[in-house]
């Protein structure tokens, strides 16, 4: 095979992706959101389709064009996310969590700008849960052998972090990555270390998105043989 070129390891199966960050709305034009790019997510979606896999990407405000050969899903908020996700997994080999999915949404929705008054401080925004995807996903599997990955970024203590994390959401794999003030949020590069529920971990050196997208891609189709 030509230099760059795959092996086609995952024909015949369909992968999902979730990439970007959730937008949770307070009112029309205004949202809570995260740094996530979604070039990671982006790059495991095109990994995959060089690979042979069918491809969905249920991509969450990201601001990229839609990769060759892969079914693109648009959505918003953690809500839509999850619904997309697990709509597109019900028949899916494997489900790669890459999306920041916002934690909390806000309590209620203003239907018309929140307008500011002179004589009053600010109300405080309640927030509310939103629903935890990868734990449900892994806790569903929708199919049989059905592989499930996440992704966490930590700040401190990332292995011993990661672990506890992985256990938690019952997923076969997680990246956990180290992020800071200049790490990772819309480079082009990353860094990380592959936990897996049986054990291994498999340090990814620091490099382009693809290596690491390439590197769970294997993870994965060694569990789906
Ligand atoms: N995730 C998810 N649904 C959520 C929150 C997170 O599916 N409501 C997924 C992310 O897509 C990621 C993984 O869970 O693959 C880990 O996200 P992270 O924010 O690191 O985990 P949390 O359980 O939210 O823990 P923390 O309190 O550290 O944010
Ligand atoms: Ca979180």
């Amino acid at each position: 095979l030509a230099r760059g070129v795959r092996e086609p390891d995952l024909a015949g199966r369909h992968v999902v992706v979730s990439a970007g960050g959730t937008r949770e709305p307070l009112d029309p034009v205004r949202f809570l959101g995260n740094r996530s790019s979604g070039k990671q997510g982006y790059a495991l979606a095109r990994t995959a389709a060089a690979r042979g896999a069918r491809v969905t990407l249920v991509a969450a405000n990201a601001s990229m064009p839609d990769p060759a050969g892969v079914d693109v899903v648009p959505v918003g908020t953690a809500v839509e996310l999850r619904e997309a996700v697990l709509r597109a997994a019900a028949d899916a080999d494997a489900v790669v969590m890459a999306a920041a999915v916002a934690d909390f949404r806000p309590a209620t929705y203003a239907t018309g700008k929140i307008k500011k008054k002179d004589d009053q401080e600010p109300a405080p925004i309640t927030l509310v849960r939103n629903p935890d995807i990868l734990a449900e996903i892994s806790q569903t599997r929708a199919r049989s052998g059905q592989v499930v990955v996440g992704f966490a970024a930590e700040t401190d203590d990332v292995l011993a972090n990661g672990r506890v994390k992985l256990k938690r959401k019952g997923c076969d794999l997680l990246v956990v990555n180290e992020v800071g003030e200049r790490k990772t949020f819309g480079s082009e590069e990353n860094e990380a270390v592959v936990l897996g529920a049986d054990g291994s971990e498999t340090p990814v050196a620091h490099g382009p998105k693809e290596a690491l997208a390439d590197t769970v891609w294997d993870l994965v189709a060694r569990r789906l043989e």
